[in-house]
């Protein structure tokens, strides 16, 4: 496969109304990010990706947009984004920014114009029906909103301040590439691009995801934006398999670097109640899932690899144990998901191992996504108790991960001056930036090791672009695998699991390359009797007898 920079970049994603308040608004800000870039600088990261700062009325904390060449005032200006850009690349870091490209707010010009008569030029911008179909919102309810003033219905996949885009309408194409472009112009290394499944779909015929104008429509946009720029592509993808996976990210078609896929981040939600109702995590399951992923591209595609983002749960208390175990833990998922074939993304606070959250007040919630589902599910269909639905946000809703970011243990975790827009996690005062970095031992460190790793001399193509093999497939406590590449071959084991393991393996230690204990390497160097302590993970170099 042809190498590209990306192949060896390590991404972390800022969700900046949560990161850093400069100004004591209590929402975080692009200055906040700048003042933070040294931080970023030292864990080693090459790239954020941006979660969106344009001008919004915030339904969906940014992901409503409504000038996607303005910065909302709450995070800044314009200037303060080329000085980001900017400051970034000094500390080697390039710029991901987040493309909402399915819909936009309703309060966006375009918007605004369509609304107002059946003729207006920007009519056709957006989709109008007589009649609504049986297609439902991402966020509860119909996906369809009556407008008074011209007495049609307009298509929402998500809320309904978020009117999906006409991509059938190649005036919508041509100023999305526009915009696109300028983004280019200012510097930033490239894009993630929100939902960009749901582009080709076709209204009439009830498809949404995978829609059959999908990939000749990015097509265009990379022969318009993207072709011959150096630039990085990951497409939010919820529905891919590794076959439509390979239809982006096969650099033969000319469409995206890499995809997330959401088949790990989805593997314990309930057939009906969805991430409302977790069912016990199964590892073997997960392997099984993580293994396909591995083994599924040879050259034709490239993968995201992810724990957390900002619509999904801390890891640490999702698969791991945010208890007693916490940081090692949180190492061991961290070694896991560094140890394989991709680009490694960091959320904003799991290289401190930040925890979920517990509001015992509905209210102290923020989401759009939770208020629209409590409404369905409990009040309405009452399909879920309040309860059970209660138990529901504590595992799975998205505001676990917004809670601001732990920086100290000063008020408010030295995250704002002000009254944070959503509050924080109580754990903050043990939980925080400034205690990890006091310690050699600490979660941060060990992400600073791992990304130290991939790049180093010794291990990076093996890391990079060796091939991956599962091993112990149907051990329900264990992860283990092998990478390798020309002579070289590293091996992974994690006991996933809080009770001592015992396993045997059939290969021999050249050296301990990581262990998230501190321990004499000769404890662990004979694989054919390996006791693995309650979440150990270890790294080794194998010999090549
Ligand atoms: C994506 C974003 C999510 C947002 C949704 C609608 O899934 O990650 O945060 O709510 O798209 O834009």
């Amino acid at each position: 496969m042809e190498k590209q920079w990306w192949h060896s970049a390590v991404v972390y994603q800022i969700y900046p109304r949560s990161f850093c308040d400069s100004s004591g608004d209590g929402n975080g800000d692009l200055r906040g990010i700048i003042s933070k870039l040294p931080y970023l600088e030292k864990l080693g990261i090459d790239l954020i990706w941006l979660s969106p700062v344009y001008l919004s009325p915030m339904k969906d904390n940014g992901y409503d947009i409504a000038d996607y060449q303005a910065i909302d005032p709450r995070f800044g200006s314009m200037a303060d984004m080329q000085t980001l850009i900017h400051t970034a690349k000094q500390h080697n870091i390039g710029i991901m920014m987040d493309l909402v490209l399915n819909h936009t707010s309703d309060q966006h010009q375009w918007f605004q114009q369509a609304k107002q008569s059946r003729d207006n030029p920007y009519r056709d911008y957006y989709i109008w029906r007589d009649q609504p179909n049986q297609i439902r919102s991402v966020f509860s309810g119909p996906a369809w909103q009556f407008d008074n003033t011209t007495k049609q219905y307009y298509f929402h996949l998500f809320a309904d301040a978020q009117p999906d885009l006409n991509w059938e309408n190649p005036k919508v194409a041509t100023e999305i590439q526009q915009m696109v472009s300028w983004w280019v112009e200012q510097g930033v290394a490239g894009f993630r691009l929100d939902v960009i499944d749901l582009i080709g779909k076709q209204i009439d015929q009830g498809i949404t995801e995978n829609g059959p104008r999908l990939h000749p429509l990015l097509q265009q946009m990379h022969q318009a934006c993207f072709a011959n720029k150096p630039l990085v592509t990951v497409g939010e993808t919820w529905g891919a398999t590794p076959e439509i996976a390979k239809l982006y990210s096969n650099p033969q078609r000319q469409e995206l670097s890499m995809v997330f896929q959401f088949e790990h981040a989805s593997i314990d939600w309930h057939p009906t109640h969805g991430k409302w109702q977790v069912q016990p995590f199964n590892l073997i399951k997960l392997k099984a899932v993580m293994s396909k992923w591995q083994t599924c591209f040879d050259g034709d595609g490239w993968n995201a690899l992810f724990w957390n983002n900002h619509d999904l749960p801390r890891i640490v208390s999702r698969w791991g144990n945010d208890g007693q175990y916490r940081e090692r833990s949180a190492k061991l998922l961290a070694t896991l998901l560094h140890g394989m074939q991709g680009t490694p993304y960091i959320y904003q606070g799991e290289e401190i191992a930040m925890t979920n959250v517990r509001f015992e007040d509905l209210d102290d919630y923020d989401d759009i996504e939770i208020k629209n589902s409590y409404q369905e599910k409990v009040l309405e269909q009452q399909s879920l108790s309040h309860q059970q639905f209660m138990q529901g946000v504590y595992s799975s809703a998205r505001d676990n991960a917004r809670t601001p970011m732990q920086w100290g243990n000063s008020v408010n975790a030295g995250f704002t001056q002000g009254k944070p827009w959503l509050a924080l996690n109580p754990n903050y005062s043990d939980i925080n930036v400034a205690n990890a970095l006091d310690r050699k031992d600490s979660v941060f460190y060990h992400y600073q090791e791992l990304i130290a790793l991939r790049k180093s001399a010794e291990y990076s193509d093996t890391l990079i672009y060796g091939d991956f093999a599962l091993l112990l497939a149907e051990h329900p406590q264990v992860f283990a695998y092998v990478r390798q590449h020309q002579q070289q071959r590293l091996l992974v084991v994690a006991n996933v699991s809080e009770q001592e393991q015992q396993i045997r393996l059939n290969l021999s230690v050249e050296k301990v390359v990581l262990n998230n204990l501190q321990q004499n390497d000769e404890l662990v160097s004979d694989l054919e009797a390996l006791r693995l302590a309650p979440y150990q993970a270890i790294v080794y170099a194998l010999s090549t007898r």
